[in-house]
């Protein structure tokens, strides 16, 4: 297998914190540096740093297509990676940019880039954008791509039409997201990761299976292959922290379960 990144097998049992079992209990979140972590809707740092890690190199390309605050690109900043982002909402990217220009670099010799687009990731024209990015940098591919998607309806990110959030229907939603996936897909270098974070949702009472819906998704684009189903504790946003005894009264009246796990769903390219 071609070598991927900058781990030194020879020392694999210095990794000890670089995690090989499908199931991710993370602790506390990295709230170092640029990261806050008071984006509604935005991951934990760690989630980018283990990716970027073990299928990244330094100086490698790595792609955001829903960039939201900007985590990507700040552990971009961190590991010596290069990094493109795609936001949709104009307010956002700024918020982003000020956190990724606050995060020191690894090391100043890098010659690193970090580029913004503020733009719609299911339109092919953004594809072209990226592609003139790469181009500036002399690059053809990139190494890694990252997508964690609006859940649906579950947090509402704005009232543009464009914002897959606003997707009428489940169905409506998967189409566009996999337009985003097919429209990114050619950019990615062969032998190469694709991560799909993303969670489930229950709709009037009934558990609708997002996370492997978005993966048929995937799966239906030509030349990916399925590596990993992750299963990544999810821990509560602080509103239900409150209110946790209610929500378990809730649970046990109403026969469901509390969502406690969300998906990194991780792909090869063929
Ligand atoms: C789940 S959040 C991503 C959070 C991000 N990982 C972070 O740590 O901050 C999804 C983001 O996708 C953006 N979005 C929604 N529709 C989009 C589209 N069509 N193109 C690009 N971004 C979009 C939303 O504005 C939101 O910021």
């Amino acid at each position: 297998m071609p070598k991927i990144n900058d781990l030194n097998l020879n020392n694999w049992k210095e990794y000890q914190d670089i995690l090989t079992d499908s199931l991710w209990i993370i602790g506390e979140r990295d709230k170092s540096g640029s990261h806050k972590g008071d984006y509604h809707g935005n991951f934990i740092p760690q989630i980018p740093n283990q990716l970027m890690r073990r299928f990244t190199k330094r100086g490698d390309v790595v792609l955001d297509t829903f960039l939201g605050s900007g985590t990507t690109l700040i552990e971009c900043k961190r590991l010596g990676r290069n990094g493109i982002g795609i936001e949709l909402l104009p307010k956002i990217v700024e918020m982003a940019k000020q956190r990724i220009s606050q995060e020191t670099l690894f090391d100043s010799k890098d010659k690193l880039f970090s580029t913004i687009l503020i733009a719609n990731s299911a339109r092919s024209a953004t594809r072209k954008k990226v592609e003139e990015v790469l181009k500036n940098h002399n690059k053809q591919n990139v190494q890694l791509i990252i997508m964690h998607p609006p859940y649906h309806d579950i947090i509402k990110f704005s009232d543009r039409s464009d914002d897959l959030s606003n997707a009428k229907s489940v169905q409506d939603f998967l189409k566009l997201f996999g337009d985003v996936i097919s429209n990114f897909l050619d950019l990615l270098e062969k032998k190469h990761y694709l991560a799909i974070v993303i969670g489930d949702k229950y709709t009037n009472s009934e558990w609708v299976p997002l996370g492997f819906m978005a993966m048929q998704e995937a799966l239906n684009c030509d030349g990916l292959m399925l590596k990993s189903i992750l299963v990544k504790n999810m821990v509560n946003n602080r509103a239900k922290r409150n209110q946790e005894n209610l929500w378990r009264y809730r649970a046990l009246v109403g026969g469901f379960y509390i969502f406690r796990h969300e998906y990194i769903l991780l792909f090869q390219k063929k």
